[in-house]
């Protein structure tokens, strides 16, 4: 799929807006996503905290497990943007377990992985670069 500079700018902007239901009153650590499935489909997430800390659910996970429940096991690209509240958002990358549920999910020409701090600054990488060597089989 090809995913150009439009495609771009709309997950970036999706991100930003799915990071409005962040529910994080433990971090204050909001994080939203929009992931692109193979299906042509975006799916959105943010992060949900739990009282226990351990259930807490990332961003990246939410969207990806969203997708998944729909049908969609393949994703093109997924753009992340992720900020303390009130505070000038840096670059969010995605933690260790989020990179292996991606890499479980990963379209097989590979993820594109965009990290934005917002609509106008945003750094592209992939999974690959991330995540290399997955343990993706046995
Ligand atoms: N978090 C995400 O949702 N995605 C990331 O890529 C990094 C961390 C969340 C988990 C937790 O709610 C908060 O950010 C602080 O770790």
């Amino acid at each position: 799929m090809n995913i150009n500079d439009d495609v771009v700018k709309e997950l970036v902007s999706k991100a930003i807006d799915a990071r409005e239901h962040a529910y994080a009153p433990y971090s204050e650590f909001l994080v939203g996503c929009a992931a692109l499935g193979s299906d042509g489909k975006i799916y959105t997430g943010c992060n949900i905290e739990n009282v226990s800390y351990s259930a807490t659910n990332c961003a990246e996970r939410t969207a990806i497990f969203k997708g998944v429940s729909a049908g969609c096991l393949s994703f093109e690209a997924i753009a992340i943007m992720g900020a303390r509240k009130e505070e000038k958002p840096g670059l969010c990358y995605p933690c260790g377990v989020c990179r292996q549920v991606l890499a479980e999910f990963s379209a097989d020409e590979g993820l594109k992985i965009i990290i934005a701090k917002n609509i106008a600054e945003y750094k592209i990488t992939t999974l690959d670069a991330l995540m290399p060597f997955a343990f993706v089989e046995f």
